[in-house]
This record gives structure tokens, C-alpha cells and sequence, in this order.
């Protein structure tokens, strides 16, 4: 039997409020015990023991040790306290419901342990409720189980059903990197870390509740810090909670039920999969308490790291690297149109784009044309694919009208949601649609009928991918009214509207939407790939919705233009990046209307300016218009084209990230870690590992404070290569104008920069000991490695039939007089057969200017 002295007295120190004494009130009583004694430990068997012994669940009091299984207690710091039953309870009924009343902030929460439990039931030999019925008033499920699967040796999940329902589940027989523990008398399972017996996850902080409609569970993962949901840091102020729901919606299709916790130096993290409605709930403590309004199962997926790169490993579903083009500029417009006739007349080819949608409702629209516009969609269609120009088709969930043979084909396949008994119409746009159910055993023979309808307009040989918009479904016909659930909030009723229905049905009314509606973007996706791989196997498909069980959310829509909202966007956005959607983009000044051109310039400029730092790029929304022709002055214009082109310069460097599968944007604790004033940071944050990037986010400033990593020692401003050494003071002072980029690069990198053919060099040398050195790397079809010097670089790797010519190294020195150019001959050709190739500065730039 395993116990763990240092968890245990932390178990003790969080349960043990002795200042508080007095303040609660204990209306429950234990016969025989005293109810304030302190839990001392509970002894946890592991379920690698050879032979399981049996049960043992002591409560340990200060006279010594009694065998018990019912007492809890109330003595709980605030910031532990799971709440209880309804808000607003009285203090009777908090009591009736088994919880623990504090009548200074009228609250009621749970004992600890709390009286909810599954408790292990000799005669049935399996774990039972202990109480018949939820805070909630609902009928306990009778019999859970948790199982364990253990998928490789740094990744475990947890999986918490109902008895009745098989789950797979596998045991390694080699060497693990954490160690499950499942307490025998209680449903309870603890990990831990199995080099230092650090522990990861414990549910025994909360109670466990299941039924039906209501579902409550609860982890503890940390007490140091905790990143994850919408954001990177989650902070949770004293008296308050953090909730977020996890149900995708207009507002909010991004939150991840993904969490990254740091403690004692080293990370693990967690990805919950449930499929219903869930709400998050975070305490000041930290502890994570998991509401779900349907049962069924919940499956917590733990990976150990112990570091960011390790964890971003884990917890990444292998994915094929995206198409080099998949970074070019995309742009859409959107808006509630849905005539064809008009979106033709209204489109004109924007040569900023290298991918188009021509527009978000161009499905819509052909939906509802009736073949009138054939020749005007082909026409577009032609210009493009004759400019080189991708095509993007976007394809949000819904059919339109019922006119189509699309919809009489859906219709006499049954693969439309239906609400009472009959086909469930929503709307969208203003128009009505009705609901396929991508997830149907026979949605490939819809998605046969869907194809014909495309090709009445679009060869499909001239789509490049699809862009799936809307489909968490959005529905603008809805809104969920009354209580049918004993547990509901404000945040639900939002999460829950404008979607489809969560009573309407499919597989013949056996399955409610609510059960399947977290999935509905995946299996959008999943059906979709599965079907035009045969006709276009490399169909690239990016989705407003999906789920953890293949992609991220890799669009994110509806974003109105302010800068709370840039700011959080780019939170948002970087987190989404380390946990695998790589290809992360912006909306870029937002895409909904709420957009004022003149007032938001600033704003714009930095959005775009952001934008710039980011893998994929969109422009896309209704008007006004926000692509650079459209700002509102020229000089706006001219300095986000800038941005722009400077954007294309970094690409290359972009795709070397990608093509390593690593995140290419990052929050600043991701590589520098080991300072923790790095996990609030968000006004900066990393592209790769060496470059550095800073945004003033808020307009009129002049001066902006960035942190440069001490452990680099030497970073160069990007640009002008002015040295900041950052050994001694990681902060500096710098002065900005609202249109600069601010970016720094780390001593000792090369940076290739190309255009088309044409090479460019930033050498940031690193001149800690006696030659000055740098070097890098760039994916091109295969790696071509840079090694450079203050005198000469060597470029390896090089492809057998290229074509690269480079124009110009800029060294960066350890010199505050700014920059040292050497040019070389203009256009010297890379590629002369051999395999590498060494320019020496000094004498092959003959004609070379020394500024
Ligand atoms: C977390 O717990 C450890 C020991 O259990 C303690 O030393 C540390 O101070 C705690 N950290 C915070 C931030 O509360
Ligand atoms: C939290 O609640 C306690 C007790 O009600 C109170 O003393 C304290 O000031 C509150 N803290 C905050 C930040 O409101
Ligand atoms: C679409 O717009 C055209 C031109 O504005 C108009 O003639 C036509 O009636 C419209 N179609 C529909 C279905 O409203
Ligand atoms: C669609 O077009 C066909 C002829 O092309 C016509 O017969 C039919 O009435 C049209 N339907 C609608 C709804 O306009
Ligand atoms: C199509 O929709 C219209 C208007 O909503 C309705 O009147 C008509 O009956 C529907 N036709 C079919 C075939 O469902
Ligand atoms: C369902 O449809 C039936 C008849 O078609 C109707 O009587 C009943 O009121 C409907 N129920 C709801 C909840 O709309
Ligand atoms: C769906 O649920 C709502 C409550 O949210 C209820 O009013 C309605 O009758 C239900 N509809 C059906 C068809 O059961
Ligand atoms: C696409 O087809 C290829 C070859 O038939 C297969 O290996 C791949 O798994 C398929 N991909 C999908 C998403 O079905
Ligand atoms: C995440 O969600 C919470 C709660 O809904 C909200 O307060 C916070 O601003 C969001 N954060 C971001 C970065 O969007
Ligand atoms: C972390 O950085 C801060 C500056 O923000 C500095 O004061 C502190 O000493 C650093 N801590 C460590 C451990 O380097
Ligand atoms: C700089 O060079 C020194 C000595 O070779 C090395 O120890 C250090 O890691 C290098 N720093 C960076 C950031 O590459
Ligand atoms: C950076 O500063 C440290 C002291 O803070 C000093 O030891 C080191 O030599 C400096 N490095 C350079 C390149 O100037």
C-alpha cells in the first residue's frame, strides 16, 4: 500500500481551517464520531497490485485510528469550497441536500469528503450513490465505475461511466511515466507523477453526482498555476469562480476543455471528453469542478510532459502538415446576402488575395438560385484559377430552402434533424435551412448528392478546400426556454441557444442533439475528408468547430473589432496554437459589423500588424470592408501592405515550424518557462523559439515595456539589430509608434528570409565565446541548415535541382553602432550541384557596402 507523506499534509494544511472555527454551522452530526476531527489520510491502494487487498478507508483523529466510512467535515478553506444545490439556498435546505451552510456568506457547499460519493458495495461488488437523489433533486444513478486506459507511458485517461456501459480500455505492461491510483471504498482516483511521486490529478476533493440530466465530478491539478480554456493564465480572485461553458455557440466555439497546470517546475495537462453540455467552474484553489446536464460518459485525458514542448507532444492528434499555400492571404467577405445574381455583380478580384471564397453565402446563395446563375459563378471561378488564385469554397452545415434536389435527396435519406417527429427547420441568414446530421450511417450517400449539386457549378477539381463556417450548428430560430433541466445558468441558456434545438433528434428520435451537439463540427469535418479524399485526396478543410477528437477550432468567427477584444483574441489564439491548431489565424479587425473605420484605425493597423505574426492569414468580413484597399486612409493602407510583406518574408520561417509539427506562435512561457512572471504575458509572445514579438495593445502609447528572456543573454531589435543584453535586467524600455512591428530576434540564429527565389539573411551572432556564431534551419521540401560566422556562412542541404540566388546577410554584432550589411554579389546562385555551399563575407563581396 502506497501513501504519500507530502500529499497528505497537503491534503491536511487545505482542510484544516482552524481560524475559521466557529464560523460554521454543523447541523449534521455523526453518531459515535466527532465531527471536527481532522482527516489525517486516506490510504490509497494502487490497481497494479498483484493481489488487490481489502479495502482500507481510515479516518485518523488526534486519539488515534478509527475504521469509518462516513465522516466528513465542514472545516474547508473558502477557497476549496464546492458549492451546493441551488443559489440562494436557505440554510434548511442546504442541510436536507447533505451540505455545509456558512451563515456569515449564506452559502452552502460540500463537506470534504464529500456526501456525495460512490461508495464500494460488497454484496453488488461494485461502487454505489450513497445518496438517492442530487442536490438537484434528480435520482442518482445507481451504479459508476471509472476504468483506466492507459495509451502510451505518458498518457492515461480516466474514464468515469456508468455501470451498464462498456468503455475500452488498456494496460501497459512496460515502464509509465505516472501511476493511477484508485481508492478501493470510494469511486476516487488519484495520479501521480512516477519520477517523484508528484501528484497530478485527484478527484477526492469533490464530490461525485450522477444522474441523468445532472453530472458533477471535480479535479485538482495544481495549486500553482493553471492555463487553459479560452485563455493561457487562469486567474480566479479571491470570493469569485471562473465558469466557462463547453457548448459551442456563435459567441464562443473556441473554448477548449483543455488544461495545462504547472507545478513544482514542471507541467502536466488535461483534456476532458464529454460530448454534452458542460459547464467548467474554477475555484480560487484552482480545483476544476465539471457539470454536465446529460450523462453518458466523461473521460479525462491526462498527459505528464513534465515540459511545454513534451506536453504540446502529447496532447497533439498526429496531423498531416498543411499545404505551403494554406499560409497565403485568404480573403472573404460575409454578410446576410444570399442572391447569387447580386454576390456575382458585387465581386471583384482582389489581387492582394492569393486564396478566395468570393463569398461565405456563395453555398447559400446557389442553393437558392435555381441554376439561374450557372455561367456568372463559372466565370469568377475562371478568372481566379487563371490568376493562380485558391479556391476556398465556405460551407457552413445547413441546406437552404427546400427546393433543391440536395434537400429532396436528404429529405428521402433521413439524415435531417428532426423535432417532433417532424424535419426541424431553423434559420440562418434569415433564410430557412434545415440540419443534416453529418454523423448518419448514411451521410456519405447525402454527401454523394451534395457533390452533384457543387458540380452543377464548381468543378471540384477547381476547389482547394473548404472552409466549414458556422458549424457549431449556428441557428438564429432558437432559444432554449424553460427549465427542463434541474440544474441550469444564464451561461447555459446563452451556450444553448441560437443552435439547434437540444430536444430535436436524430437516428429516429433514439438520440437528442444535446448529446451530440459538442461533435457536430467534427463529424461535419471527418464525413467531409472521408468523402472527397477520393476525388481530391488533398482537400485541405479548416473548421469553425470541432472537437479534441482531430483538429482544433482552426477559424474563429464573429469577433467584433475593440481592443479587449484583440487582446483576448490573441490569448485565446495561443493557447489554441500549443495545443495543436497550429495554422492560427485572426479575424483581422474583427469580422462582424461592429467596425467603425475612422475611429478604429489604430486598432486596425494593429490587428493586421498581429495578424502579420501569425501562420495563416484572413481577411474576411461583412461591411465595412477591412481589406487594405477598403481602410481609411492611405497611409493605413500602405502600412498594413507593409505589414503584409513583411509577413510573406517570415513564411518560410513559418513553414519550418509547421513542418516540424510545432506550434509556430507562442505564449512566452512556452520556451522560457523558467521564470513564471512569463505566464501573464500576452502583449508579447513568441514566433518559434528565437523571434520575439511585442504589441502595444491600446492606442496613444509611445513607450512599451518588453521582457527579454535573461537566459539568451543577447537579443537584436529584428530590424535595425540594435543589441539589448538582457542578462542582468530582462526588461526593457522601448519607444514605439503606433505602426511599428516590434520584434527582437535571440543571439545565435540565423534567419532565412526569402522572397520567391531570392535568399536574405539575418545572422544574429552569438559572441559568448571566441567566434561569434549562429545558425538555423528552413524547410524546403527537405531541411537546409545555416551555419554562420562574423566572416562566412554555410548553407547544407541544399536540393540537387534548385534555383536559390542570395541577395544580402545583415550581421547582427555585439556592438551598439547599429548594424554591419555585407552584400554579396547580388543574385549569387546557391545551387551549383554540391550539397553545400560556403560564402565568405569578406572576400566574395568584393563590391560590397559596409555601412
Ligand atoms: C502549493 O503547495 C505546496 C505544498 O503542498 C506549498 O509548498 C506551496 O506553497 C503551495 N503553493 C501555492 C502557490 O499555494
Ligand atoms: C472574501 O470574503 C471574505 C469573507 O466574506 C472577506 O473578508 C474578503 O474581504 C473577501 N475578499 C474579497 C477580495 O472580496
Ligand atoms: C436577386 O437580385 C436580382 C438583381 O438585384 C433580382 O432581379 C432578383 O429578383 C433577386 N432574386 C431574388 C430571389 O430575390
Ligand atoms: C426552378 O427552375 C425551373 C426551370 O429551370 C422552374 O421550372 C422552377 O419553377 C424553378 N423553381 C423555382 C422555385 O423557382
Ligand atoms: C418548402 O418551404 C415552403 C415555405 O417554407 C413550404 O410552403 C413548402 O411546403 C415546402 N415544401 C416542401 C416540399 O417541403
Ligand atoms: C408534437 O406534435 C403533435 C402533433 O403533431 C402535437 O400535438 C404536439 O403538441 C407537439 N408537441 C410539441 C412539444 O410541440
Ligand atoms: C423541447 O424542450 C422544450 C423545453 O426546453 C419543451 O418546451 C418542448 O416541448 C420540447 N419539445 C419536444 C418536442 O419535446
Ligand atoms: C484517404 O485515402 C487514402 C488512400 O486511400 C487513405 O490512406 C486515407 O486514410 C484516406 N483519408 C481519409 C481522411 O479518409
Ligand atoms: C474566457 O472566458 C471567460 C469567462 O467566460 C472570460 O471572462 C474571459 O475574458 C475569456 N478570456 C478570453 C481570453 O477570451
Ligand atoms: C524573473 O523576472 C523578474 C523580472 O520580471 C526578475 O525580477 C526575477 O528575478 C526573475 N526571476 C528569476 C528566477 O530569474
Ligand atoms: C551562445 O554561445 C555560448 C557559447 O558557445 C553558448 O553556451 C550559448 O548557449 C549560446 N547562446 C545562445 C542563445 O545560443
Ligand atoms: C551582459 O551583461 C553581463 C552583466 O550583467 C555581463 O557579464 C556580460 O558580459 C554582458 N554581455 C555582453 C555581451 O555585453
Amino acid at each position: 500500500m502506497a501513501t504519500n507523506a507530502s500529499w497528505l499534509q497537503e491534503q491536511n494544511r487545505e482542510r484544516e481551517d482552524y481560524k475559521n472555527e466557529g464560523k460554521y454551522q454543523r447541523r449534521i452530526t455523526f453518531k459515535g464520531i466527532i465531527c471536527n476531527k481532522i482527516v489525517k489520510g486516506w490510504i490509497f491502494l494502487t490497481i497494479f497490485a498483484t493481489v488487490v487487498p481489502v479495502l482500507v478507508y481510515y479516518f485518523v483523529v488526534d486519539q488515534g485510528t478509527y475504521k469509518t466510512n462516513n465522516s466528513s467535515t465542514c472545516s474547508i478553506k473558502s477557497e476549496f469550497r464546492v458549492p451546493c444545490g441551488k443559489i440562494n439556498i436557505s440554510s434548511a435546505d442546504c442541510e436536507k441536500i447533505h451540505c455545509c451552510f456558512e451563515l456569515s456568506t449564506e452559502t452552502c457547499y460540500h463537506y470534504l469528503p464529500s456526501k456525495y460519493s460512490y461508495d464500494f458495495d460488497e454484496n453488488t461488488n461494485g461502487y454505489v450513490a450513497v445518496q438517492k437523489s442530487t442536490p438537484y433533486d434528480s435520482a442518482s444513478i445507481q451504479k459508476l465505475n471509472i476504468s483506466i486506459n492507459e495509451i502510451n507511458e505518458n498518457k492515461v485517461s480516466i474514464i468515469l461511466h456508468e455501470d451498464t456501459v462498456d468503455v475500452s480500455t488498456n494496460t501497459l505492461n512496460s515502464a509509465k511515466n505516472y501511476k493511477v491510483k484508485i481508492a478501493d471504498e470510494k469511486l476516487i482516483v488519484e495520479v501521480y507523477r512516477s519520477e517523484d511521486d508528484d501528484l497530478l490529478l485527484s478527484t477526492a476533493k469533490g464530490p461525485l453526482i450522477a444522474s441523468n440530466n445532472y453530472s458533477e465530478w471535480s479535479f485538482y491539478l495544481t495549486n500553482q498555476t493553471l492555463l487553459g480554456l479560452n485563455q493561457t493564465l487562469i486567474t480566479v480572485d479571491e470570493n469569485s469562480t471562473f465558469n466557462a461553458v463547453i457548448y459551442k455557440n456563435n459567441y464562443d466555439h473556441y473554448t477548449l476543455p483543455v488544461f495545462w497546470a504547472y507545478k513544482n517546475k514542471q507541467f502536466h495537462g488535461i483534456v476532458i471528453k464529454h460530448d454534452g453540455p458542460m459547464e467548467i467552474t474554477i475555484l480560487p484553489s484552482y480545483m476544476v469542478i465539471l457539470k454536465s446536464l446529460t450523462g453518458g460518459k466523461i473521460e479525462v485525458e491526462l498527459s505528464v510532459g513534465p515540459t511545454p514542448t513534451l506536453l504540446h507532444d502529447q496532447q497533439l492528434v498526429a496531423q498531416n502538415i498543411p499545404s505551403y499555400w494554406t499560409m497565403d492571404t485568404y480573403m472573404c467577405r460575409r454578410g446576410d446576402n444570399v442572391n447569387l445574381t447580386q454576390l456575382i455583380k458585387e465581386y471583384s478580384l482582389d489581387l492582394q488575395a492569393t486564396s478566395d471564397c468570393i463569398h461565405e453565402n456563395l453555398l447559400a446563395a446557389m442553393m437558392k438560385d435555381n441554376g439561374t446563375n450557372l455561367q456568372g459563378v463559372r466565370g469568377i471561378l475562371g478568372q481566379l484559377k487563371e490568376q493562380g488564385i485558391k479556391f476556398l469554397l465556405s460551407v457552413p452545415p445547413q441546406i437552404f430552402g427546400n427546393t433543391t434536389d440536395l434537400y429532396k435527396e436528404a429529405v428521402s435519406l433521413d439524415v435531417l434533424y428532426k423535432y417532433n417527429s417532424t424535419i426541424y427547420k431553423g434559420k440562418y441568414l434569415k433564410q430557412d435551412v434545415v440540419y443534416p446530421d453529418y454523423g448518419h450511417s448514411k451521410i456519405q450517400s447525402y454527401l454523394k448528392a451534395f457533390s452533384t449539386f457543387l458540380v452543377t457549378y464548381i468543378d471540384i477539381e477547381d476547389i482547394d478546400g473548404f472552409v466549414l463556417n458556422a458549424n457549431w450548428p449556428a441557428n438564429d430560430n432558437y432559444r432554449i426556454s424553460n427549465l427542463s433541466f434541474p440544474y441550469f445558468t444564464e451561461d447555459l441558456r446563452e451556450a444553448m441557444s441560437n443552435t439547434l434545438p437540444w430536444n430535436s433528434t436524430l437516428n429516429n428520435g433514439s438520440v437528442l442533439h444535446l448529446q451530440k451537439h459538442n461533435t457536430y463540427g467534427y463529424d461535419q469535418l471527418t464525413s467531409m475528408k472521408t468523402y472527397f479524399n477520393s476525388t481530391n485526396p488533398n482537400i485541405f478543410v479548416t473548421s469553425a468547430s470541432d472537437t479534441f477528437g482531430d483538429g482544433r477550432p482552426t477559424i474563429i468567427q464573429n469577433v467584433n473589432a475593440s481592443w479587449s477584444n484583440l487582446y483576448s483574441h490573441i490569448d485565446n489564439v495561443l493557447f489554441n496554437s500549443i495545443v495543436g491548431n497550429h495554422l492560427v489565424n485572426t479575424p483581422v479587425c474583427g469580422d462582424t459589423a461592429v467596425y467603425d473605420s475612422v475611429i478604429q484605425e489604430t486598432l486596425c493597423i494593429r490587428w493586421y500588424l498581429v495578424a502579420a505574426t501569425m501562420p495563416a492569414f484572413r481577411i474576411g468580413s461583412t461591411e465595412p470592408w477591412r481589406d487594405p484597399e477598403n481602410l481609411n486612409t492611405a497611409f493605413a493602407t500602405q502600412t498594413v501592405q507593409r505589414a503584409i510583406q513583411r509577413r510573406k518574408m517570415f513564411l518560410p520561417y513559418y513553414y519550418t515550424l509547421l513542418s516540424r509539427n510545432e506550434p509556430a506562435l507562442r505564449p512566452m512561457f512556452y520556451d522560457y518557462y523558467e521564470n513564471t512572471t512569463t505566464f501573464s504575458m500576452k502583449h508579447q509572445y513568441m514566433i518559434g523559439e528565437n523571434i520575439l514579438i511585442a504589441h502595444p495593445l491600446s492606442s496613444g502609447r509611445t513607450k512599451l515595456q518588453v521582457y527579454l528572456p535573461s537566459r539568451i543573454g543577447v537579443w537584436y531589435e529584428l530590424w535595425g539589430g540594435k543589441m539589448y543584453n538582457s542578462t542582468g535586467e530582462a526588461w526593457i524600455d522601448i519607444d514605439v509608434v503606433e505602426t511599428d512591428f516590434v520584434a527582437f530576434v535571440s543571439q545565435g540564429s540565423v534567419l532565412p528570409l526569402r522572397t520567391d527565389n531570392i535568399f536574405n539573411f539575418i545572422v544574429a551572432l552569438n559572441c559568448t565565446s571566441k567566434i561569434c556564431e549562429a545558425s538555423g534551419t528552413l524547410f524546403e521540401e527537405s531541411y537546409l541548415n545555416f551555419n554562420a560566422t562574423d566572416t562566412a556562412i554555410t548553407i547544407s542541404g541544399i536540393p540537387q535541382n534548385c534555383n536559390f540566388t542570395l541577395e544580402n546577410v545583415t550581421l547582427y554584432h555585439y556592438t551598439n553602432v547599429s548594424i554591419v550589411t555585407y552584400y554579396t554579389n547580388k543574385n549569387a546562385s546557391l545551387c551549383s550541384g554540391e550539397d553545400n555551399i560556403t560564402i565568405d563575407y569578406t572576400t566574395e563581396s568584393e563590391d560590397g557596402i559596409f555601412i
